[in-house]
């Protein structure tokens, strides 16, 4: 009896043992697996500050995942939030029509930075005095005096330079602030909340001539515990996991335009679902020379399922007689769709439309502050009643970063390296309506200009280049013959994400090659003018 007592007894110790095992395990299971489905991030709370996007990209840099959300949409829900950075505004805290949200949830919930504004708003919700400033502060400041304890300022030199820009200043704090850096003209430069994870900056971190920013912002991502590891790699993995999840087995179309956007979001989606996915090319005929060919022969290698649709009539049909700009992207984003739509009944059971949206696209066609610059064709121009549900797994990337993941994914160089090319192609670079006639005008002439850039090794120096056909002609003289022809204009410019553009310092000598080589050798044209006005005031297409 004492025997079986005992085997009893060691039998229930195994199964506590295994069970104790068991859960252990499970923990660091899921714990795995949360962080591999679930990308953590900083949420930069936008209040329409102009430099919003480059807190972004200095958070990016600091190889640590963020997103930019309007700052009356909080994700209060989600669980993946290690921080949060409030931006400056336009706004003062005391204007009626000022943004404003709930400091104080998200102070209890998450490390705080407040930049500017972000820091204003934080010490008047709190009770703090804020008020104009007696002489409104742009430029360069200095520190004067900080606290080199504290966590935000680990690491700042004496007399850090700093970039102020700002209307309003923090005139008081409640007791529970502390001062932890001031300049000679503004005590409160930045300050820390006592026994809590918050803080404000009057500065501007996130800009260039901020010397110490980048350390603050990483000083910052340090409190709020990021594991700083997002990199292509990890947002490949990310992305493809959360793609899996998000589209099941469901069915997706994408619009392939040929640049590197729509060919990355591509290849991702194709790891991701396979057979699924199935991309559609369309030829709106306002694509560069031979393009279309080029573009199908290139995806081919890459192993995705591609149609290639040529609706050119039917564009030509809708644009003939349109010359206001904004009206012929809206037709030509409705004809995509709609070509889409018809392409994807062909398929069975089609859900999703994936596109190759990239971060600028959305900044410029859905500013919080309401002023729209320009409708994208793929973000402004989509119809409400849409039958498709839209998936867009590059809508938080720049530029620069799509190139990372694409070369991340070994797809081909000349690929990854194309350059920008706009949505509704030569439809904005020919300015007034639009002709077959125009287009191979504008076409011969580009591929004079992109050809010559390639040959002389410049392609890779300029962010983008294309030519403008010009609504006038004027008066030439070829042989002893009078020519009353068109005009182009030649565009290039260096950027590094498409937001702030110069126009680019190209050779003489090239230009002359170009603008010979085009005159002689384009039917239609007989004057050549190179573009040298920069980003802002202008932007790169003409229209
Ligand atoms: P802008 O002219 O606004 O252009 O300085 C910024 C960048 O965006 C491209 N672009 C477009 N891309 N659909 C697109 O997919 C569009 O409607 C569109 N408009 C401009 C432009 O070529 C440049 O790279």
């Amino acid at each position: 009896m004492r025997i079986i007592g005992l085997r009893i007894i060691l039998a229930i110790c195994k199964c506590k043992i295994f069970l104790l095992v068991f859960r252990e395990f499970s923990v660091i299971l899921c714990s795995k697996l949360t962080k591999y489905f679930m990308q953590e991030r900083i949420i930069i709370l936008d209040f329409g500050s102009q430099t919003t996007q480059l807190i972004a990209r200095r958070v990016r840099e600091l190889d640590t995942y963020c997103e930019i959300i309007p700052y009356n949409k909080f994700p209060y829900d989600a669980s993946d939030i290690k921080g949060v950075i409030l931006s400056g505004s336009p706004f003062s805290v005391y204007d009626k029509a000022a943004f404003k949200t709930d400091i104080l949830k998200l102070r209890k919930k998450y490390p705080v930075l407040g930049i500017c504004y972000g820091a204003q708003l934080i010490a008047h919700s709190a009770g703090g005095k804020v008020e104009p400033a007696e002489s409104r502060e742009y430029g360069r400041a200095n520190i004067e005096t900080f606290s080199a304890k504290d966590d935000l300022l680990n690491g700042f030199s004496k007399k850090s330079q700093i970039w102020m820009s700002h209307g309003d200043t923090i005139m008081d704090i409640p007791e529970n602030f502390e001062i932890i850096a001031s300049t000679k003209d503004v005590p409160i430069a930045a300050y820390h909340i006592k026994d809590e994870k918050t803080w404000g900056v009057q500065f501007h971190p996130e800009v260039f001539h901020t010397t110490d920013g980048s350390k603050l912002l990483d000083n910052f991502l340090t409190v709020c515990e990021c594991t700083k590891d997002w990199s292509p790699a990890s947002f490949i993995e990310s992305t493809i996991a959360s793609l899996k999840k998000q589209l099941g087995n469901d069915k997706v179309v994408l619009g392939l335009s040929g640049g590197v956007d729509s060919s990355v979001a591509a290849v991702l989606l194709n790891k991701a679902i396979g057979k699924n996915l199935t991309c559609i090319f369309v030829d709106h005929g306002l694509l560069r020379k031979n393009e279309f060919e080029d573009v199908m022969r290139d995806y081919e290698h890459l192993g995705l399922n591609v149609i290639g649709v040529n609706a050119k009539e039917r564009f030509f049909r809708e644009l003939a007689g349109v010359t206001d700009p904004e009206k012929k992207r809206k037709i030509i984003g409705k004809g995509f769709i709609d070509v889409f739509d018809e392409e994807a009944r062909k398929i069975e059971n089609v859900k999703w439309l994936a596109q190759g949206t990239i971060y600028p696209d959305c900044i410029e066609s859905l500013s919080i502050t309401g002023t729209i610059i320009k409708s994208h064709h793929n973000v402004g121009g989509l119809p409400k009643n849409m039958d498709l549900k839209l998936c867009e797994p590059l809508r938080l990337l720049f530029k620069d970063e799509v190139r990372r993941v694409g070369n991340r994914l070994e797809m081909m160089p000349h690929i990854i390296n194309r350059q920008p090319f706009p949505g509704p192609g030569l439809a904005v670079r020919i300015l007034g309506d639009i002709t077959e006639e125009k287009v191979r005008i504008a076409q011969e002439a580009d591929a004079i200009f992109i050809n010559g850039l390639r040959e002389w090794n410049l392609y890779d120096q300029v962010w983008q280049a294309g030519v403008i056909l010009l609504p006038i002609r004027s008066v030439g003289v070829m042989g002893d013959e009078r020519t009353y022809e068109n005009a182009v204009a030649l565009r290039a410019v260096t950027s590094t994400d498409a937001m702030t553009a110069d126009w680019a310092h190209l050779p003489y000598d090239f230009l002359s090659m170009v603008s010979n080589e085009i005159i002689n050798k384009v039917k239609g044209v007989n004057r050549v003018t190179y573009d040298i006005s920069s980003k802002p005031p202008a932007t790169i297409e003409w229209e």
